[in-house]
């Protein structure tokens, strides 16, 4: 297997981090807390939130009979969902996913500023020389890419299903050129034993866990197991005892023994993890202390969402609501629609036991 990094890829010099939210507008204000609870029942709107927004964002989720989750399972949902309004409480790709499969429903962000460092890092307008140079390569997006990036690949895939698709596509013979994240792309190099052509992107949170900060954290923890989402550097993985998307982490911390876990991925997550085992400790990895200046293991974007955000989608002014409506243009929707169902049926294939050879 050889993984070839692409090199004539502009990066941006430096990411738009934004400015946090005050401690008040994060905070558990009980009164607005009931008060958006009111308004996604009034509405019959479905919260659907990634793990990584804060705790009362989740705990919102769960009290409106909402869904958190991973975003393989964050696009599932709200396709499937019978409920016309769905406000999507993550970063952009996440809302743009869900209005390429329900073009029908109202698709609403708390904050459609909320970027992700890899979908900054992979403009459509490369894509298409870069395509030209590797012309035999099937072009396998990860899902963290706007929908104009998605409607130029073949696949889209997300963490979870990464390595076997990437297994599936060497056993047809296929080369790939892999898109965004050169982490992930190295990670599925390696384990599915594969040629991959790898965009050089990367996650701010991800990429600055630091390998000697978690050494140290587990000689001070032996008892400790290291989780790790595949979007961190090989040296971070190379510490893990289980490495996935962040369901497939949560689910790994459920079902294991070990008391104590150092937890390489975004903070949000301990929110589920500590509600699942409140017997265990969570730890988060050390963030590498130069870099991107970061709140530690804190997406900027992620934090972008708020109660009185998601209140205002629901309950602004006509143009505040417009304000926080997903639009697709419906050329780019069709075509970004076509390797988002070819996902979504890998994923229901591999969970039957059987993926055909066509798909
Ligand atoms: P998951 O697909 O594991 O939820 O990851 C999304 C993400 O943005 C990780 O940084
Ligand atoms: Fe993007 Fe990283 Fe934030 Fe995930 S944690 S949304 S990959 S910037």
């Amino acid at each position: 297997m050889s993984l070839i990094m692409l090199k004539d890829i502009a990066l941006p010099e430096h990411f738009p981090i934004p400015e946090k939210l005050s401690a008040e507008a994060l905070e558990a204000d009980h009164q607005l807390f009931e008060r958006v609870k009111a308004a996604l029942i009034e509405h019959q709107a479905l919260l659907i939130a990634h793990y990584y927004t804060a705790p009362i964002i989740q705990r919102l989720a769960e009290e409106t009979g909402g869904f958190i989750g991973d975003s393989l399972e964050m696009a599932r949902v709200g396709k499937d969902s019978a409920l016309n309004t769905i406000v999507v409480a993550g970063v952009r790709f996440m809302g743009e996913t869900a209005k390429i499969l329900s073009p029908e429903k109202t698709v609403l962000m708390p904050d459609l500023t909320a970027e992700c460092s890899l979908d900054l890092c992979c403009k459509a307008e490369d894509i298409k020389r870069v395509k030209a140079q590797h012309p035999q390569a099937t072009v396998v997006a990860y899902a963290n890419t706007s929908a104009e990036v998605k409607a130029q690949s073949d696949w889209i895939v997300t963490s979870s299903l990464a390595v076997e698709l990437a297994d599936y596509l060497k056993g047809r013979g296929e080369e790939i050129l892999w898109l965004p994240d050169r982490h992930l792309g190295s990670y599925i190099a390696n384990n599915a034993q594969t040629d991959v052509y790898c965009w050089p992107g990367r996650c701010v949170v991800h990429d600055s866990f630091d390998p000697s900060g978690i050494e140290a954290l587990k000689r001070a923890h032996p008892e400790a197991k290291v989780l790790v989402h595949p979007e961190s550097p090989a040296s971070v993985v190379a510490l893990a005892d289980c490495v996935g998307s962040t369901s497939q982490l949560l689910a790994f911390s459920k079902k294991d023994d070990a008391p104590c876990y150092i937890v390489a991925t975004e903070r949000g997550i301990f929110y589920k993890m500590q509600q699942a085992c409140p017997e265990k400790t969570f730890i988060e990895a050390a963030i590498a202390p130069q870099g991107v200046s970061l709140d530690g293991a804190k997406c900027p974007w992620m934090s972008l969402n708020s109660l009185a955000k998601i209140l205002e989608c629901l309950e602004g002014t006509e143009e505040q609501k417009a304000a926080h409506a997903i639009s697709v243009p419906e050329d780019v929707r069709v075509a970004a629609l076509k390797p988002l169902d070819r996902m979504l049926a890998f994923a229901a294939a591999l969970k039957s036991g059987h993926v055909p050879q066509d798909l």
